[in-house]
């Protein structure tokens, strides 16, 4: 049987290493940084993240933050930060050995989402 996404990407021990790496990645990348070090409780941030990539990957635990529409509202983010969050991921995915279709499936998926994040 072909492995899920989530089995794919590490499970929740190699999801849990790739948004320790997207988050410091963010933290890092002068576009974004400064959105990421206003981030009252980055720890939360990360704990949401995971359960995001789980949920949405096929993984057994559920979503427990926002929906991306109501989360990103009113920061007015731009398409050059968006692609430079995305860009921080797939190096993050890189790193950790996350490559083929399943570095593509998680890039199809976010790229899906840019409607709910770009100047809402
Ligand atoms: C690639 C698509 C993206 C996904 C999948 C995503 C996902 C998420 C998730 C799951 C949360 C946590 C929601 C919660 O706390 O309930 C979040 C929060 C946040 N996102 Fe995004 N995000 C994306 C793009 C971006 C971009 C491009 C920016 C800005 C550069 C951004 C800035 C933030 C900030 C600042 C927060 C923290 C909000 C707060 O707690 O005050 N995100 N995002």
């Amino acid at each position: 049987m072909t492995a899920t996404l989530f089995e794919r990407l590490g499970g929740a021990d190699g999801i849990a290493r790739i948004v320790d790496d997207i988050v410091a990645a963010h933290l890092s990348n002068p576009v974004v940084r400064t959105r990421f070090e206003n981030v009252k409780d980055l720890g939360h941030l990360k704990k949401m993240a995971r359960e995001f990539f789980g949920a949405g990957s096929g993984g057994p635990e559920p979503y427990t933050g926002r929906e991306m529409l109501e989360t990103h509202k009113g920061m007015n983010i731009s398409e050059q930060e968006y692609l430079a969050v995305m860009d921080d991921i797939v190096a993050a995915m890189d790193r950790n050995g996350v490559g083929g279709d399943a570095k593509n499936d998680v890039i199809a998926i976010l790229y899906s989402l840019k409607g709910q994040i770009i100047r809402v």
